[in-house]
């Protein structure tokens, strides 16, 4: 009974107990995250939504923790939108400025965990100090191997879409492609994770229940997960609890409940 059930108050007690309800087997080979409420959790205490940022660093170490504890080979973070470059210019300002400084902080530590960077999107829009980072973070950790972390930064899923149209009408064009020959693959190759297999899951924090222009043709089967929790406060207890949710589910990919498991 529950009210005999032990009390669990230390964070690694709780960790260990929500760890041990998640099967090894099953774990998703790759987790998307849409970090959101970032501004929301700095404005309800008065402070600016900068802060709300600077906070969510720590959660990303957190997910990226127990990713890796759990052996998720990917995890794919939405860090800035297309979208996001309307924002007022301070900050965007801000959040790359974060972004450099996040980065050079935490490579001795990505090396450390065998950590490998990676990103996706037009980071040719970023400026010339966060490009030059990332890329040096990017080489840095490239002989790492036991996890991916993807930023999706000036990232869309249409803008990636766009591109890969693009992409196949040239090799058309040149007569390097049949157009009977695309295929699913053929598309997939062409994206900005063409290498990465798609999410199995998708987590958006901050209560919002939308995709925002994200992983638009790989989410196509992920299972959704959303929380009320706001970014900053995301921990590994919330991560290891939409993968226990996951693993309840049922994954159908169109078939009925006897042919997924018979019997
Ligand atoms: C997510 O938090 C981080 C980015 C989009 C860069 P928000 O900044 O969107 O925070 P809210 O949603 O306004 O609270
Ligand atoms: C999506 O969050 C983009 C990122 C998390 C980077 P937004 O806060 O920008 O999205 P909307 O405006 O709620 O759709
Ligand atoms: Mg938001």
């Amino acid at each position: 009974m529950a009210i005999f059930a032990p009390v669990l108050e230390r964070p690694e007690d709780i960790h260990e107990a929500l760890k041990q309800r998640i099967d090894p087997r099953r774990v998703p080979r790759h987790i998307a995250i849409i970090m959101d409420g970032n501004g929301r959790w700095a404005e309800r205490q008065g402070e600016h939504r900068v802060v709300g940022h600077a906070n969510g660093v720590r959660s990303v170490r957190e997910a990226l923790v127990a990713c890796r504890e759990i052996g998720v080979e990917h995890l794919t973070l939405y860090a800035f939108s297309t979208e996001n470059w309307n924002r007022p210019k301070a900050e965007v300002d801000a959040l790359m400025d974060l972004l450099v400084r996040t980065v050079v902080g935490e490579l001795e530590e990505l090396n450390a965990n065998g950590v490998r960077l990676n990103t996706i999107g037009d980071t040719n829009a970023l400026p010339e100090s966060c490009r030059t980072t990332l890329l040096e973070a990017i080489a840095a950790t490239a002989q790492n191997d036991k996890i991916t972390i993807t930023l999706a930064l000036s990232y869309s899923a249409r803008w990636e879409l766009v591109g890969m149209v693009r992409a196949i009408a040239q090799e058309v064009k040149e007569g390097r492609l049949r157009p009977e020959a695309i295929t699913e693959a053929t598309v997939a190759e062409r994206l900005s994770t063409a290498g990465i297999p798609d999410p199995e899951l998708l987590i958006r924090t901050s209560g919002e229940h939308r995709i925002s222009n994200f992983l638009l043709w790989q989410i196509a089967y992920a299972e959704l997960w959303f929380t009320p929790v706001m970014w900053p406060d995301f921990r590994k207890e919330h991560l290891f609890q939409a993968v226990i949710d996951y693993q309840c589910r049922e994954r159908r990919f169109g078939l009925i409940s006897e042919q997924v498991t018979p019997g």
